[in-house]
């Protein structure tokens, strides 16, 4: 009787985690239809925030590029690319439209963690030195010419009001930095400040959004890009829009007639979307509380994170790992997106990457296959959501832009190129899939084969440089 009391408890247990997991999947749904309403939301809300400042969610920031890169861009300039737990730190060589990019160097700088909530003058200082390194590299074939200072484009990833081309203060932080006493100043005098502090005599010449990198990228390469998306540690994305259809801009009418729009979508919300009792704590515990919902549930920041809250609601409900919840699996980001992925993606017999992880992260030893069946719905389950709300957030752009459906006799359909970025779009196969998918199935019979999602590979540094070469101070007018 000992025996089949244990055994009974065993299966109470599993009934009970299936339970936990079955309710977690049904919350997280994302049928068509929903992913209609999120779209229909998204578009609707980018009017209102185009409409006035405040007007919505969404910022929908002016970014002061009127005018894409043309592919005419020449010279050497420096580009300065942060935003994630990374910074980069480049030199691009741009020939103009017979050679393009001739050659690009790089090196990328990790940012030690406590600079992420440490003072302005900490980051911004750290930052210069490693520019100043870099710098100090140049050859004779790489030294600006005489008589010219070094031109840099200034990749700053986070929500900016943009004063000029070349200046903006900062809304606030995103994705795990919180430095008080950046937020309402000109991200592009705490840089000078830095600079001169090391000597570098340099010109900030552009301050871009990494999606306004991206779309400056991808659109010197490729004409038909109309928009760019980051999928990364944050998510966002950025458009051209007809200046006339931006009734908060009081500025000139451009040339072009064009303005690029940086969405801010991470900031983005809506009834529509799903959102389960893991992602109300992950969001109450964050740094920024109540912002960032739309990133919070797509982004490589949070995935792991909420596969990690998931997995230990079924350890201490269901006793899933054992009669002792692991210790590790309450500490928060433990697991981290890049291990969720590989969980994922894990096609072994055995499950032999997931037995690992569990392992060498979470210290949990002796799974059951069945076990780590269970951990990978629940990456399933998390990157699933994830994708496909992207997909419905390209899909609203798409429809704000009227190119979500070919019109009834028009013959030639234009291409609707996105550029797309991202670690997580990059890395994680399986969401990158499930986007791709269900970005197809959303436009259905629309606009087949017009609607094309591009990598642009690195479209951020190479962007900012070729944005500060078509602003550059030496340019004739
Ligand atoms: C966050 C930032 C945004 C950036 C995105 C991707 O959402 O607020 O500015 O573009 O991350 O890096």
């Amino acid at each position: 009787t000992v025996v089949v009391r244990r055994e009974m408890k065993i299966s109470g247990r599993w009934a009970k985690a299936m339970g936990i997991v079955k309710e977690f999947e049904e919350k997280c749904a994302t049928p068509i239809g929903k992913l209609r309403q999120v779209a229909d939301a998204m578009s609707i809300e980018m009017h209102a925030g185009l409409a006035s400042e405040g007007g919505s969610k969404l910022k929908m920031l002016i970014s002061y590029v009127d005018n894409l890169p043309s592919g005419e861009e020449e010279g050497l300039f420096y580009a300065l690319d942060l935003g994630g737990t990374n910074f980069r730190v480049l030199r691009v060589h741009l020939g103009g439209r017979e050679k393009g990019v001739v050659s690009q160097e790089f090196e990328e700088v990790s940012i030690p963690p406590h600079l992420m909530t440490g003072t302005s003058h900490e980051l911004f200082g750290y930052i210069a030195e490693a520019l100043a390194k870099f710098v100090a590299t140049e050859t004779a074939g790489s030294h600006p010419p005489p008589g010219r200072k070094r031109e840099l484009g200034f990749t700053f990833s986070f929500p900016v009001r943009q004063l000029s081309i070349a200046s903006g203060t900062l809304i606030k932080w995103t994705k795990g930095f919180s430095i008080e006493d950046a937020v309402g100043e000109d991200v592009v005098g705490e840089l000078v400040k830095a600079l001169e502090r090391v000597g570098l005599d340099m010109h900030v010449t552009a301050l871009v959004n990494d999606t306004i990198g991206t779309l400056a990228g991808g659109r010197f390469y490729n004409p038909n890009v109309i928009a760019a998306v980051i999928l990364g540690t944050g998510t966002n994305a950025a458009y051209v829009e007809r200046a006339q259809a931006i009734p908060k801009w009081h500025g000139p009418l451009p040339k072009s007639g064009e303005m690029v729009i940086n969405m801010e979508w991470g900031n983005f919300r809506s009834s529509h979307i799903p959102l389960t009792e893991y992602d109300h704590a992950l969001d109450a515990e964050s740094l920024n509380p109540g912002e960032q919902i739309f990133e919070k549930i797509i982004s490589g920041m949070y995935l792991g994170e909420i596969v990690r809250r998931v997995l230990l609601k079924m350890a201490e409900e269901a006793a899933f790992f054992g009669d002792e919840v692991p210790a590790k699996l309450r500490i928060p980001f433990i697991l981290r997106t890049p291990d969720m992925s590989a969980m994922h993606h894990d096609t072994s017999p055995d499950l032999k990457v997931v037995s690992s992880k569990l392992k060498d992260i979470l210290e949990i030893s002796n799974t059951s296959l069945k076990m780590r069946k269970v951990v990978i719905d629940t990456c399933g389950i998390v990157a699933a959501r994830g994708a496909r709300l992207s997909a419905a957030g390209i899909y609203g752009i798409l429809k704000k832009l009227g190119r979500d459906n070919a019109k009834e006799g028009e013959s030639k359909q234009e291409k609707s190129v996105i550029a797309l970025d991202g670690g997580l779009f990059e890395h994680y196969t399986k969401f990158r899939a499930c986007m791709e998918s269900t970005l197809k199935e959303l436009i259905g019979e629309g606009v087949p084969g017009n609607v094309v999602i591009e990598h642009s590979n690195d479209g951020s540094g190479i962007g900012a440089a070729l944005l500060a070469a078509s602003h550059s101070q030496y340019l004739e007018a």
